[in-house]
C-alpha cells in the first residue's frame, strides 16, 4: 500500500439564515450546505510524525504545519483513538483559501478519512463527525457532501434530497476574508436591531427536491453577505453583474469573498462564466455541479 486517498468538495451555503450571538460566541444557523465539483484531494502515507505536503494551485495560499487543518484534524483522531499521530499527508488544494468555499474544512475532512483508514481505526461514522465537529463548524458536512441542512452552528445535519443537478459559477476574488471577521462586522451591522431565531426556509428545500432552478434562483439568501459586501464592497458589482448576465440568482458563498450563480443548465453556466471572467469583477470564474459528495477513502 503506498497511500490513503480521497477527495472532498468546496460547498456552498445555498441558504444561510444566522441568528444571534450565542453565549459560545458562535452564531445559530439553519443553512442548506451544497457540495460543488471543486475538489481537494488529500492523502495519507505510512510516516513519522505528522507531515504535510501542499501542492496543486491554492498550495502557497494554504497554512502549513500545526497551523493547517488537515494537520490538526489528523492529531485530534489519534488523540481520540489513543494511539501515536504516524502520517505523511499530501493535500493537493484547488479550493481557493479564506473563500467562503470551506477549503480548509474539506482538507480536515479528508484528513479524518484517511487517516481512518490508514490506521485501521474501529470508529463509526456518527465518531468521527464528532472529533469533525471540535475541529470547525462545516467539517462534519464535509465528510459527506451532497446536499444537508445544518443546524446548531452548522454542526447539526440533516441530509437532503435534490431532484437533479445544480449548474452554479464561482466567482472566485484573489483576496480572500476572515470568517470570523465577516461574522463580527454582522452583529455590529444588526447592533440595536432583533434579531430572529433563524428558520429553515422550505421554499428552497422544496425547490431542491424538485430540481427546480427557477424557483430556487430568487430564494438563495446569505445573511452573511450583508456583512461580506461591507468588508468588502466590490462584492455588490460582482452581484449585480451576474444578475445581469442572466444568473437565476446568486448570492456570496459562506461569509465570502467568492460569490455563486445560479444558471439554468451547463450551457449557461459556460456562457456566465466566460461573461463573469471577462467583465473583470473576479479573479476566475468557475462553471461546477452540484450536489458532489466526498469520495470514499481509497488504499492505491
Ligand atoms: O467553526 P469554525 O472554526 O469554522 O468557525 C470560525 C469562526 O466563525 C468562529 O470562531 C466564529 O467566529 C465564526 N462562526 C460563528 N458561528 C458559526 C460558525 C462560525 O460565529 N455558526
Amino acid at each position: 500500500m503506498r497511500q490513503v486517498i480521497t477527495r472532498v468538495p468546496a460547498k456552498i451555503n445555498i441558504v444561510l439564515r444566522v441568528g444571534p450571538p450565542r453565549a459560545d460566541g458562535y452564531h445559530e444557523l439553519a443553512t442548506v450546505f451544497h457540495g460543488v465539483s471543486l475538489y481537494d484531494e488529500v492523502a495519507a502515507s505510512p510516516g513519522k510524525g505528522v507531515s504535510l505536503d501542499l501542492t496543486g494551485p491554492y498550495a502557497n495560499a494554504t497554512p502549513g504545519g500545526g497551523g493547517n487543518l488537515a494537520v490538526r484534524a489528523a492529531q485530534a483522531l489519534a488523540a481520540h483513538a489513543g494511539i501515536r499521530a504516524n502520517a505523511a499527508l499530501r493535500v493537493h488544494k484547488a479550493i481557493p483559501v479564506a473563500a467562503g468555499l470551506a477549503g480548509g474544512s474539506a482538507d480536515a475532512a479528508g484528513a479524518l478519512l484517511v487517516c481512518r483508514r490508514l490506521w485501521e481505526l474501529d470508529l463509526s461514522d456518527a465518531e468521527l463527525a464528532r472529533v469533525a465537529a471540535r475541529l470547525g463548524s462545516d467539517v462534519p458536512f464535509a465528510l459527506g457532501g451532497g446536499v444537508a441542512r445544518g443546524g446548531g452552528r452548522g454542526e447539526r445535519l440533516r441530509r437532503l434530497a435534490v431532484g437533479s443537478p445544480l449548474h452554479w459559477v464561482l466567482a472566485v476574488s484573489d483576496d480572500g476574508l476572515s470568517t470570523p471577521a465577516v461574522y463580527k462586522r454582522l452583529d455590529v451591522l444588526r447592533s440595536g436591531r432583533r434579531v430572529p431565531k433563524p428558520k429553515f426556509d422550505q421554499a428552497v428545500i422544496a425547490a431542491l427536491r424538485a430540481g427546480d432552478a427557477a424557483a430556487l434562483g430568487p430564494a438563495l439568501a446569505n445573511d452573511l453577505g450583508e456583512a461580506a459586501a461591507d468588508l468588502r464592497p466590490s462584492l455588490d458589482d460582482t452581484l449585480r453583474t451576474g444578475r445581469e448576465l442572466g444568473a437565476l440568482g446568486g448570492l456570496v458563498s459562506g461569509s465570502g469573498p467568492t460569490c455563486a450563480f445560479l444558471a439554468r443548465d451547463e450551457r449557461h453556466a459556460a456562457e456566465l462564466a466566460a461573461g463573469l471572467q471577462g467583465s473583470g469583477v473576479c479573479a476566475n470564474a468557475l462553471a461546477v455541479t452540484g450536489p458532489a459528495w466526498t469520495g470514499p477513502a481509497l488504499r492505491e
